[in-house]
This record gives C-alpha cells, structure tokens and sequence, in this order.
C-alpha cells in the first residue's frame, strides 16, 4: 500500500463515526463477507536447509472487508531452534507496522536444518495456506486452509482448525477460566483500565500466545507478535469444526511455533522467545501491606506499627497516591506527607529491616510552574498532537500530558527525575516502584470530555486536618503519632466532557470493553516519536513505561535487581517488571480467580512475580474470607495485601481470624522461601515455571486438564484451598502419586480421584507434598527476611515408592544482578542415604546461616526400631524419622541412616 493510501485512510477513520460493534465475524462492506475473499497465491518459493520464502499475491479480486486488501505479501519461514519455528507473513514494502525490537527483542535464527526440527512446515500454494506437523506423531498442530488469509490495511484474519473440545489456555490478560471455552468464546486484547476485572473482557496486559495441550501427544504453543488490538476466537464452524481465529486491526502475522513436547518445555521455549523473567530480590517474597487511603505519613507509620504489635511479620510498606501532592508525580504532600517525616519513615523501615515503595503514574500535570512536566516539555517527551501542542487528558492530578515512551529524551528525563525525587541523598530512598494507570488510563472517556478543565489541583484525600492521638507508634520515633481515622472520597465526576474528539475507529470492532478503541486512553491518532501511531503501540504503552523504569531504577541503585510492578503489560514484559492482577473485588468468586491468573501469568506468560491484591481492592472485606485469602496469598509469588480507598481497613491484623491465618501462612511461606526463591531461579534462567499447574506435572491425566483450583507451589507442593463460599470443606483432586500431608507428614496415596477435606477451619489450608521431592526449608521463620536468613535449615525429604526423592537449593547474596558467589545444591535420597553436591560458593554472609540442623525424611512407618544412627528418632504418629547434626553447605557429602 501506497503512504498517500495509507494516510487518506487515517483520515477516513478521523472522520468515521463511532462504531457499533460488528456482527462476529462477518459481512460489514456493501454486504462482502469474509468468506468472499479470494486469499492468497504463492509463487517464487524458495528454499533453503533451515528456510523457506515466497511471494503471496491476492489470488483474486479485493473483497475489501473490513479495510483495503494488500496485495503483495512476503512469506518468511525459519526453523529457528529444533523447538521453535517461525512464519512471518508481512506486506511487500514493509510498511505495516510491526512491533519495535527495543521493545521486544526477536529470538535469533539459530539456522537449524529442517530435517533436525520437532516441526514440520507444510505450504499450499493455491489457494495458499499452511500446516505445522508435529514430526514425531505426525500430529497436525496447526492448519490455515479452512479459511483464506485475509491481510488489509487494518484487518488482518487467519484460522487454525483444531481438534474438537481442545485444552487452550494461556492468551491472557483475562479471568476467564483457565482452561478456555472452544465455543463462541473471544479474547480481546486491548489494553484498559479494568476495575472490577470483568470475565469475557479485554482487561490490563496482552499476551497473544496459547498453549495447546494433547495430553500423551503431546504439548506445544502459540506466539502471534503482533502488538495491535485484535480479538481471537475459539469456535467451532456450523459444520461443527473447531477453530481458533485471529482477528487483528493491524500489524502482521508474525508466529512462533514452539515444540514442547511437555508443557513445562514449551514454558521454556517461550522464554526463549520473548526473553527470560528478571530475577527478583529475596525480600520481595516477604509480605507487603499497601492501601490505597492511607491519608498521611502517620498513618502508614501505625500501619506498621500495628503490624509488629499484632506480631506478623511485614517486609515491604507501600504508599499510593496519597503521598503525592495533589496527586502528582515526583512530589510529596506538604502536611500530610512532608519531604522530612518521609525520610525519617524509610530510614526506620530501614533500621527495622523493613522496605518501602511507592507508585508513580504515567499521567503527568499539565500545568505551569509544575517542575517535572516542565522539563519534561522542554525535552520534548510527552505526546504530540497534530499542531505540537502535548496531547492533553485525564488523570489523578487533573488535566495531564503522556510521556511518550519512545522519544529520544524520555528515559532520561523520566530516570532523572526517579534519581532527584527518590535519591538516598535528599529525597526518599525508595526500595522499589509501583507503575500504576499505564494502559494508558484517561479519565477523560467520552467526547464531552475536556482535559482544560481541569486545570485546577484535584480535590486532596484526608487533606483536613486529622488530630493525632498522642500515642506512640511502636518503633517509631515520638514524632510519628496515629490520627484519627476518616477517608473523603475523591470525586471524579467533573472529569467528564471532552468536546470534539477525532477518533480513529477501525471496521472491524475487537469490541473493547471500554467502548471506542480511544476510549478511556490516550487518543489513538497520536504519532509517536518514531513515526508510529498510538493505534497499532496502544498494548506497548505500560511494557514500555515499565521498562523504562526498571532502567532508571537501575541507575538509581546501580547492581541491584530492581523490583518494578506494572499494571499493563505486553508480551515479554517479564524482563523487566512484574504484574498484579489489578482491580479486584473483594469476593470469593476473585479470591478463586486470583487462582487461574496465577497459573497463565507465571506458567504461560513468563511473569513469575505475581499475585491479586489479597483480600481483594473493591468493596469491603470480612473476617473469614481475608483469613482465607491471607493463607491462599502466601503460596502465590507475589504476596501484598491492598485496598482501595473507600474499603474498610483490611490489614490482617484487623480481625482474629486474620492474625491467625496470617501468622500461620507468613510462618510457613517464610520457612519456604529459600524453595520459592531456587524455583524463581530456574524460572528466570531455565524457564521451568515456578507455579505448575497440574496437568504440567501430570500431562496424561485428562482430569488434571481443567483444574483451576489447585497449584503446585514449585513442583513439590500441592496447594488446595477452600473455594467455596463461607464453606470450610474442600473437594480436591490427588493425582495418582503418592502424597504426604504438609501439616502433619502423614502418607497419602493419590487415587486420580477427588478427596473432600471437610472441617478445614478458617486458618487453615491443605497443603500436600507430592512424593519424590526434597524441601529445603528455613528452622523457622522470623520478622523480616533478613533475620529469616539467619536460620539453620531443614531439608524435608518425601520419599516415593521406590524410596527415592530429589531436591534442589540455590543460595546468593539476595539482591545484587551480577553474583559472584552462588551455590547452587542437587540434593537426593536414596533408601537411606542422603547426598548433597553441586556448586558451592555462597559463604553466608552477614551473619547469615548456611548450615543443616535436621533431616526430616517422611514415610517411614516400615522403619526397624533400633536400626536408626543415634542421632536418629522415628515419630511413629507421623512415619517421620529425623536427624539431628550440623552441615554445613560448603562442600559436597553424605548422610547415611
Ligand atoms: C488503580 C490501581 O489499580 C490501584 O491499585 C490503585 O490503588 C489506584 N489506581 C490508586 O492509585
């Protein structure tokens, strides 16, 4: 397509009218179908040992459905990796947008002769389509000749048959189930602010791949690298074939092909793909308490203050954006939030071994005299509108400009500003980042709306004067008071009228939630600094934010792993940043979903950080569920407590029940962290996730396929938590495996058939070893993981049937990118004889402990009293025998009972 085209398009669109939702599907131009369209002819091909390319020519007229035909295509296809193949369909002048690399690096053509590859790439060329084999078992894993290709300007569409009533999962950001519907279900990838994380919805993040799992035939996966809003469909045809479609308003057809063959492989393959998660600090496995409310310094100071009396362990603090005055970036609340008071509580977090980190949003005040946009202006990095005036809209500080993420200067200005405001020196010495409203969220969502009317500050929260009580906080210096509690809602109501606005609506409606695909964000005829518009960047705009600020994190605390948490999320985003699931309800129906997230956010989109806000953001939590969710919370990877402003105080010390459940469930995830911590390890190198769900460990067995309710925290722990409402019985599904019960060590064979657990009382969660594993574990747990570092550990040993069981412990410093000194353990049991080698080189330093105190090997009820090493004592109760000394983890050696 021609540039003239290209732009007489654009400002057709400008023009056009919002759009009712298309009909799925089909017929939208002077009654053209899809299925009219000609497809595409192949010719000119050519092939090499590891390539193949060809010409595609439109094989007929243009049927122009959505938008114009191309009508010169290109076919690349590579086998990338034994494991990965990639087909490219791109038009011939390479115009169509295509995702930039700086923002998401492409795999190299490892050049692997075809004849090696697990795949096989089968081509059609008239009518053209294609076919993906698995050689293997000659399994057709993917086959585009039941629908012609279409490729238009801003449609492009093309189908897969697959087999009937298919295992898909993965294509996130959704809280759909797990396991996705094949019937008249659609996934829209279109970034937005999602309150309440709607079912059937396109919410913050997009991740166009899926996995497809055939139990014994087998597992692979999908990647489509295409960044522009589309909307999948899984269906099935009237003549009752299975398919899934992809349906993009833009961009090209750019897919990887990953092999498996197990599905914890095909994990791997993805990270190979899109690039490895950042390893996270030990301390981010603490427990992190946040709420959006809290109205001042104080406030933050008792909440911590009340957690050690409560005596539950808390890590990380975190400050929303009530900190900020009047709600804009890179300043602090004069009264509520003075520079000095805040500098004071981080330096006694610090002392205290705890860790603070605050949000920053993207939206930055449009508004004279304000520093940072200012500066930012002159550097020229904010959005553009036609005339080069910034781009204006919505946000928490009132009228805002968008930093655009691209542009030369941004990343500087946006570091520089990170180091000036967050320095250890003169500003607040923060921790970590919490990059919030970046899909981008505008607050300005119909065209009445005007941004230049809200020029004026927004209104404060909690910004009367609240007298404090006089008490002290404990840990705290005298001047850190608790005041009196009431919260003034903001009202956002005004924000509402944004005259004359020039949308760009594409034909082919991806049927966005929000409404117009401008709807609710920054308007997508916006130009970026590199030429490309906003309508095919709009999904990179968090990933890019995000990352942007993991590198000013970077220099801001040079070698340390930063811990950067984002709202939206594109594609490979795990680089650099990690993901909550947003805003949730507090409810029993978002504390299960918190459940299916997890299992596609860490085990199919490569972010291993991640977790809900526990005990849910909207809405007002109780007693039971929070004690429920404390427990749920602390086997999920990223574990923090949050709130929106209006809730009720959910800190798990506000309840009996919670300081219960939290005590137990803080106690024992931080036992375990040296576990979690090896499992993120080889997530982050290895790409084995860190979260299994069950049919990874368990491919062949068709009842693990649809559950969504249980985890495997690491390989070795099965997590089954009460999901039923106000119930304390569980129904839950062992394997056919042997088992032991985390709680009391006993025995447990797995039938392949469910279990129902009834009297699990509030505090309590069923937790399962599976048989064949090792645990490595902290003696016991402690305040902060600083302290926890200090303790001997436990290595608990689960035997299997043959009397074998293995385990793995990675040990390092905890915080720093680059380690020099790493130990990383195979542990194993056999019959008897326990033997500890690998890599040493971690000293434990600081005081830190690197010694076993106990071996404590389960399932020993054949055990013959008196054959035991002295050391030794058998527990008949529980079948556990456990040994007593002291080794220290420096040099390799073995244990015999
Ligand atoms: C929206 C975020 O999702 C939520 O977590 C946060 O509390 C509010 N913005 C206020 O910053």
């Amino acid at each position: 397509m021609r540039v003239e085209q290209l732009v007489l398009g654009l400002v057709a669109f400008a023009r056009s009218a919002i759009a009712a939702p298309a009909p799925l599907d089909l017929v939208v131009r002077d009654g053209v179908s899809a299925d009219d369209c000609p497809g595409y002819e192949a010719s000119n091909v050519k092939k090499t040992d590891s390539s193949i390319t060809a010409d595609l020519t439109l094989a007929g007229d243009a049927c122009n459905v959505y938008s114009d035909d191309l009508k010169d295509l290109k076919l690349l296809v590579e086998y990338q990796s034994k494991d990965r193949l990639h087909v490219k369909i791109f038009d011939k002048d390479e115009q169509v947008y295509q995702v930039q690399e700086e923002l998401v690096p492409r795999p190299k053509h490892g050049e692997t002769p075809s004849a090696d590859a697990a795949l096989e790439f089968e081509l059609v060329e008239k009518p053209f389509s294609f076919k993906i084999t698995r050689k293997e078992n000659d399994e057709v894993l993917f086959d585009t000749s039941g629908r012609q290709l279409i490729f238009e300007s801003q449609y492009v569409g093309l189908r897969t048959s697959l087999p009937d009533n298919p295992n898909i999962y993965g294509l996130g950001e959704h809280s759909d189930p797990f396991r996705l519907p094949n019937v008249n279900y659609h996934r829209t990838m279109w970034n937005s602010e999602s309150p309440f994380i709607p079912t059937n919805a396109n919410l913050y993040g997009s991740h166009p791949v899926y996995f497809d799992h055939r139990g014994d035939k087998g597992t692979h996966g999908v990647f489509l690298l295409n960044a522009n809003g589309m909307k999948i469909d899984l269906d099935v045809t009237e003549s009752g074939d299975q398919y899934l479609q992809y349906n993009t308003i833009g961009g090209i057809i750019d897919l990887y092909f990953l092999a498996g063959k197990q599905p914890a492989e095909v994990s791997k393959q993805y990270a190979d793909t899109v690039g490895y998660s950042a390893m996270y600090p030990y301390w981010a496995f603490g427990f992190h308490q946040c709420k959006y409310g809290y109205w001042d310094v104080n406030m933050v100071a008792e909440v911590v203050g009340n957690y050690s009396t409560a005596g539950i362990p808390l890590e990380v603090m975190w400050t929303d954006i009530d900190y900020m005055d009047g709600r804009q970036d890179f300043t602090t609340d004069p009264e509520r939030f003075p520079i000095g008071k805040m500098r004071e509580l981080v330096s006694t977090l610090h002392s205290r071994g705890q860790r603070y980190v605050l949000i920053l949003d993207p939206g930055v005040h449009f508004k004279e005299g304000y520093a940072p946009y200012e500066r930012g202006h002159e550097m020229g990095v904010f959005y553009k509108n036609a005339d080069g005036s910034d781009h204006l809209g919505v946000q928490w500080a009132g009228t805002v400009a968008w930093p655009d993420w691209l542009a030369p200067n941004t990343s500087k200005w946006w570091a520089d500003e990170i180091a000036t405001t967050f320095s250890a020196d003169n500003g607040i010495d923060l921790d970590g980042i919490w990059v919030d409203m970046n899909e981008a969220s505008n607050f300005c969502g119909d065209i009445d709306c005007n941004p230049l009317d809200n020029q004026g500050n927004p209104p404060k929260v909690g910004h009367d004067p609240r007298p404090n009580t006089g008490r002290p906080i404990p840990g705290f210096p005298d001047d850190f008071q608790p005041n009196r509690r009431s919260v003034t809602r903001q009202d956002n109501g005004k924000y509402k009228g944004l005259p004359g606005r020039d949308l760009f609506v594409a034909k082919y409606d991806p049927v966005n939630h929000r409404g117009n695909l401008s709807g609710f964000t920054i308007w997508t005829n916006n130009t970026n600094a590199d030429g490309t518009k906003a309508y095919d960047t709009h999904n990179l705009h968090g990933h890019a934010m995000s990352h942007v600020t993991y590198d000013a994190m970077l220099a801001r605390r040079p070698g340390l792993r930063p811990l950067v948490l984002t709202r939206s999320t594109f594609a490979g985003n795990g680089r650099k940043a990690t993901h909550w699931f947003g805003d949730n309800e507090s409810s029993w129906e978002h504390y299960r979903v918190s459940i299916r997230q997890m299992l596609a956010w860490v085990s199919m989109h490569q972010m291993p950080m991640v977790g809900s806000d526990v005990c849910g953001f909207n809405g007002n939590a109780n007693e039971q569920m929070c004690a429920r969710w404390a427990l749920l919370g602390a086997f999920q990877p990223f574990y923090r407590n949050h709130a929106e402003i209006s809730s009720v105080q959910q800190e798990f010390y506000q309840w009996p029940l919670t300081i219960t459940a939290a005590k137990k469930a803080i106690d024992t995830r931080y036992k375990l962290i040296d576990y979690a911590y090896t499992a993120l390890h080889y997530q982050t190198t290895q790409g084995t996730p860190m979260i299994n769900p069950l049919f990874f460990l368990y491919p062949e067995d068709s009842n693990t396929f649809g559950i969504q309710h249980q985890w495997f925290y690491g390989d070795a722990l099965l997590i089954s938590p009460v999901t039923t409402d106000w119930s304390e019985s569980v129904t839950l599904y062992l394997p056919k495996d042997t088992f032991y019960d985390y709680w009391t060590g006993r025995r447990i064979e797995g039938l392949g058939a469910n279990v129902t657990l009834n009297h699990v009382s509030w505090t309590d969660i069923p937790v399962h070893i599976r048989a064949g594993t090792i645990i490595p574990q902290r003696a016991n747990s402690a305040n902060t993981t600083a302290e926890l570092r200090k303790e001997n550990f436990v290595f608990v040993v689960a035997p299997d049937v043959d009397g074998k069981a293995k385990g793995r412990l990675y040990i390092d410093e905890g915080e720093k990118i680059v380690q020099e000194q790493t130990t990383l353990l195979d542990i194993t049991w056999d019959n008897g004889h326990i033997t500890v080698g690998g890599r040493w080189g971690y000293p434990g330093l600081k005081g830190e402990s690197i010694t076993i105190e106990r071996f404590k090997v389960l399932g020993q009820e054949e055990i013959q009293m008196g054959s035991l090493g002295e050391a030794s004592t058998f527990d008949p109760a529980t079948g556990a025998v456990t040994v007593e000394g002291s080794w220290n983890l420096d040099a390799d050696f073995e244990v015999h009972m």
